[in-house]
């Protein structure tokens, strides 16, 4: 693969050491054939078939995007939907039919949703947007290149080949997340939740068509489970670990927005965790089973490393810190696997400086407790959030019509 060096390939493949956050032991392939034992009971809607996750997909979302795309009728949509942006915007006229019903009703907020809770993890949001900023955007970028079917389908799909615009994509839907506003009436979680649906149908469609593509159709509700994981579950075990002060309500207030928001990305609701518990439980039974390194993934992870250091900090310390601080955020496991190098120096400065801001940002330790480093981490912290913040202005999640140019 161009661009993938030697070493990089050697250091993914080796040096799978002590467990990370996310008790990550072995490669994924060894323990692909483990079965599905989450119980529906644990999930929001109580109850369900219990069918294995990996065989199911999104059997309304799919063959409508399927059809739209054979039809030639994508550019056109995309078009119409690229002023679609709030919540309670009606939808433009000129719509094929059977894309307006879809959309009608996939935008509805599932009957469990609760506005009290939607409003407290929309204060939480804010007040910890630094922290969860960095968790979602950097950690959680880091864990999704390890694992193989997604960094083998970001690769290989339209957004592999321009990576910077394709995390500026993502981050669109981080950030409506994070909002305010996110599911009142003038954000735009919604819509960029369905259009990403949308997204994820596409590409169910055309990856299997690519020469690169081996395996099953891809993005199956186990898969969309296990990056949903990597976002609220794993945010949540750092904060703890990070020993944020959270009160009761704002941490089922979190999962909430994210419950609500996997509904509206077309994960069923027997599968979506009802409670921490449940969430820890479902984490544990899938991510070992789909983590581990390949080369799509070390390279991907380059490319975004790189463009962390850019926007980040002076050239001399950019890539070092990224590195260690991407090795601090994803673990040591996570870190070989998406052969990121350790850093001597940065490495145990920010072990011991991001512990120390945090630490200091919740009131609990005095100023000059904290070291020096902290400050060039919070400043890059700053840099990257704010980057992608402009980008993801300039931009829109749009319906793919091929996969990544040969
Ligand atoms: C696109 C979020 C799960 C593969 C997107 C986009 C967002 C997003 C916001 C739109 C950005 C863009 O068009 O580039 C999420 C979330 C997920 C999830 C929140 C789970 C909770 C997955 C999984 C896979 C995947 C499990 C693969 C196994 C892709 C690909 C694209 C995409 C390949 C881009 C297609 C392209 O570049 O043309 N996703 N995703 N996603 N997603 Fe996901």
């Amino acid at each position: 693969m161009a661009g993938l060096s030697r070493r990089k390939m050697l250091v993914s493949g080796g040096a799978l050491g002590a467990l990370g956050a996310l008790g990550v032991a072995a490669p994924a392939h060894a323990r692909s054939l483990l079965a599905w034992t989450w119980a529906p009971s644990g999930s929001v809607a109580g109850s369900g078939a219990g069918a294995d996750p990996r065989w199911v997909w999104d059997e309304e979302a799919d063959p409508l995007v399927a059809s739209l795309l054979d039809r030639g009728d994508v550019p056109m949509v995309n078009a119409l939907l690229w002023n679609w942006t709030r919540n309670d915007q009606p939808l433009p006229a000129g719509l094929p039919e059977d894309l307006r019903a879809f959309i009608e009703k996939a935008r509805q907020l599932p009957s469990w949703a609760d506005s009290k809770k939607l409003e407290v993890a929309a204060e939480f949001n804010k007040s910890r947007g630094l922290y969860l900023n960095l968790l979602n955007g950097v950690g959680g970028g880091m864990l999704s290149t390890a694992i193989p079917k997604e960094a083998r389908s970001v690769y290989y799909s339209k957004g592999g080949a321009d990576m910077e615009d394709r995390v500026a994509k993502t981050s669109i839907l981080g950030f409506a997340v994070g909002a305010l506003n996110a599911y009142r009436p003038g954000g735009s979680c919604i819509v960029e939740a369905v259009k990403t649906r949308l997204v994820h149908a596409a590409v169910r469609h055309l990856l299997p068509q690519s020469p690169q593509w081996t395996g099953d159709v891809p993005i199956s509700q186990e898969d969309m489970l296990v990056t949903w994981h990597t976002l609220p579950t794993y945010a949540m075990r750092e904060l703890l670990a990070w020993k944020v002060p959270m009160s009761g309500a704002d941490r089922e207030a979190y999962l909430h927005v994210w419950q609500v928001t996997a509904h509206l990305l077309g994960i069923r609701d027997e599968y979506i965790p009802a409670t921490w518990a449940a969430a820890n439980a479902q984490s544990e039974e899938i991510l070992p089973r789909n983590m581990g390194p390949t080369p799509e993934g070390v390279e991907l992870t380059d490319i975004l490393l790189g463009q962390l250091a850019e926007q980040t900090s002076p050239a001399s310390l950019s890539r070092p810190l990224c590195n260690a601080l991407a090795r601090y955020l994803a673990g040591d496991q996570v870190a070989d696997w998406d052969g990121i190098e350790r850093e001597p120096v940065w490495g145990p400065l920010i072990s011991t400086a991001w512990p120390a801001l945090v630490k200091f940002r919740e009131g609990l330790i005095p100023l000059p407790l904290v070291p020096e480093a902290a400050w060039v981490l919070d400043e890059a912290v700053r840099k990257y959030i704010l980057f992608y913040l402009t980008k993801g202005q300039e931009t829109k999640i749009e319906i793919p019509t091929i996969n990544r140019p040969q």
